[in-house]
């Protein structure tokens, strides 16, 4: 029996800005996917009500990760077991996770000796054919932990930051907010062209802060960027106000993660400020995690 992990991860700055080719910092997080593989009869996927036969339908990310372990080795039958504590579709990247996990959980079983790179790429592959467009962002971080400026995919300095994740627990389509900003982008470029220009020099700035540990300065450029998202239409207003609950709760910055739209917002905090926080966002509605960044990336436990 063999178990793997990975982690997902939260954007400190610059999502849809680099989209367009601008700089953003991603960041693994402590809530990590697990994946247990055995020896079984058939390819098979643990459930509730005992375990099934790999459905493409059902489990596309597994079926996906399996058909491609058969093209380069003998796949025998395997039991594949998920937990994750990753909240799902809330941008935090819980399929990527799930999928590095399972790739490296079968790396191990199989004897593949897969390096991080071919994980990370394999990971990416998986992701674009389920979801037809996938950033390579969310399996980069997940395969290797720690900070990442994108989209030149470099690993930064590692530092210890406490976040509350508050979720809106309302879905939303990647795609289509992507999409949105597009049109948005396309009917006022130079306007929405500086925004984007202007989230980048956020990212950059917010590099040197973060390295120099002044994480007041953070939670400033943090709430500067929360503002232009606004400004590109991928805010809601449950999403704004977990954002406002946390600023008043004493956290030093918070923002929007990921796509918007409904997902997920993350807010800095100071140790003392904490639980505050996380309750304050459960006051005004959504669901609460305290977290912190993990340097740690996909591993055998
Ligand atoms: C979504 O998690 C982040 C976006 O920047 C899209 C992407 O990077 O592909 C909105």
């Amino acid at each position: 029996m063999i178990t793997s992990s990975a982690p997902g991860k939260i954007f400190l700055f610059g999502e849809h800005a680099v989209v367009y080719g601008k700089t953003a910092i991603a960041c693994a997080i402590d809530l990590r996917a697990h994946v247990t593989v055995e020896e079984a009869p058939t390819v098979q996927m643990k459930g509730p009500g005992g375990s099934v036969d790999l459905n493409p339908r059902k489990h596309p990310y597994i079926y996906s990760v399996v058909e491609k372990f058969k093209g380069f080795t003998d796949v025998t039958g395997v039991n594949i077991d998920i937990h994750s504590d990753i909240p799902v579709g809330s941008g935090l990247g819980s399929s990527a996770a799930v999928t590095i996990a399972t790739i490296k959980a079968l790396d191990a079983y199989y004897g593949t000796n897969l390096t991080l790179e071919d994980i990370a790429h394999m990971g990416h592959q998986v992701e674009s054919e389920v979801q037809g467009r996938a950033s390579p962002t969310d399996t980069f971080v997940s395969t290797f932990g720690g900070m990442v400026q994108i989209p030149d995919r470099k690993k930064l300095g590692f530092y210890d930051m406490l976040i509350v994740i508050g979720n809106t627990g309302k879905f939303s389509s990647t795609r289509k907010i992507v999409s949105n900003v597009a049109a948005l982008k396309e009917r006022h470029p130079i306007v929405i062209g500086q925004i984007m220009d202007t989230i980048s020099a956020i990212s950059e700035t917010g590099i040197e802060f973060i390295q120099e540990g002044d994480f007041h300065t953070v939670g400033e450029l943090m709430n500067i960027n929360q503002g232009l998202l606004d400004s590109i239409g991928v805010g809601s207003k449950e999403l704004s106000e977990l954002v406002y609950a946390s600023r008043k709760a004493g956290a030093l910055g918070s923002k929007i993660t990921g796509a918007g739209g409904g997902g997920c917002m993350i807010a800095l905090c100071e140790h003392k400020n904490l639980s505050r926080v996380a309750h304050a966002i459960k006051r005004a509605g959504g669901d609460s995690f305290i977290c912190r960044t993990s340097h740690v990336g996909v591993r055998i436990e």
